[in-house]
């Protein structure tokens, strides 16, 4: 595996392969590897020639208030877990290099709608930073797919927005979340958690199942049930911020839809744990 830091090199490092007509997947990452970010990798790797993965801890995807100074960083050990899924280049620019030295970024990727509620809402400006540095990224790399978690389902959709507006030429491929044996959907940010915090931190994915089941019996439920979950959440010392029930295209909630997803968002302690369930209404 090649390791990259510059634009220059991951661009001159891209070439050869895509001389040899190879098709490039890419994987872009914050780094502090786990089993999730590996099934992007391992998926990458059946559907492509050529994976690149870019390990970034995006300054400016973080709010005033977050983890950016903390975000747990783990090069080495990403390093040679992405060898040995057998990814071909990885790329790990430093912010000087993604942001021109320090000198001002003027243009930002702003995707409208679909980041006006849950996430968006309490992380103002966080899709922007997500949406601009996900658009600086495929520029560079020019990747024939791009690999994303479901199990962040917003972020998701608004690179499946925002590739369509632009006319971007990279194919959005979406994998479903990886958990831990009790449910708790594998996070970078899971480690923040104190052993008491991480043995009720599964009762999120409880909660979804539980609200996937209630309305797969009676959908005129919904409401009741959402309330439900999120009371029952608050009772184990979580702060919700939103417990939604969405269409899939994370439009309002229709009974008369095959699909839905349940969303949801909530602190333990200052960790901010996101999860989310698609399911068959009927
Ligand atoms: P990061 O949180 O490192 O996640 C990188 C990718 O791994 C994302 O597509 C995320 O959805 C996926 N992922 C994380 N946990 C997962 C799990 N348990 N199962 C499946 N996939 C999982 O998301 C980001 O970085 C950044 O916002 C980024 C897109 C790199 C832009 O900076």
């Amino acid at each position: 595996m090649k390791t990259e830091h510059t634009i220059h090199g991951v661009r001159a490092a891209l070439r050869s392969a895509k001389k040899n007509s190879q098709s490039v997947a890419f994987v872009p990452t914050m780094g502090n590897l786990h089993r999730g970010h590996i099934e992007l990798i391992l998926e990458a790797k059946r559907r492509a020639d050529f994976v690149v993965c870019s390990i970034f801890v995006n300054p400016t995807q973080f709010g005033a208030n977050e983890d950016f100074a903390t975000y747990p960083r783990t090069l080495e050990r990403d390093g040679s877990l992405l060898a040995d899924a057998g990814c071909d280049l990885v790329f790990i620019p430093d912010a000087t290099e993604m942001y021109h030295d320090g000198r001002q970024q003027l243009t930002q990727v702003h995707v409208d709608g679909i980041t006006e509620h849950l996430c968006g809402t309490s992380r103002p400006g966080h899709f922007s930073g997500v949406a601009t540095v996900v658009t600086k990224l495929l520029n560079i790399i020019t990747p024939d797919m791009a690999f994303f978690g479901e199990k962040d389902y917003q972020q998701l959709a608004v690179i499946r927005q925002m590739v369509q507006d632009l006319c971007l030429a990279t194919n959005i491929i979406g994998v479903p979340t990886i958990r831990d044996t009790d449910g708790l959907a594998l996070s970078s940010r899971n480690q923040y958690l104190t052993e008491s915090q991480r043995a009720v931190a599964p009762h999120v994915y409880e909660a979804l199942c539980r609200v996937r089941d209630g309305i797969q019996k009676d959908a005129s439920q919904a409401e009741e049930l959402c309330r439900a979950a999120h009371q029952s959440l608050e009772a184990s010392g979580f702060v919700v911020d939103y417990l939604c029930l969405q269409s899939r295209e994370l439009a309002a909630f229709d009974t008369q839809q095959s699909q839905a997803v349940v969303l949801v968002a909530a602190y333990l302690g200052k960790t901010r744990l996101i999860d989310n369930l698609v399911f068959d209404i009927r």
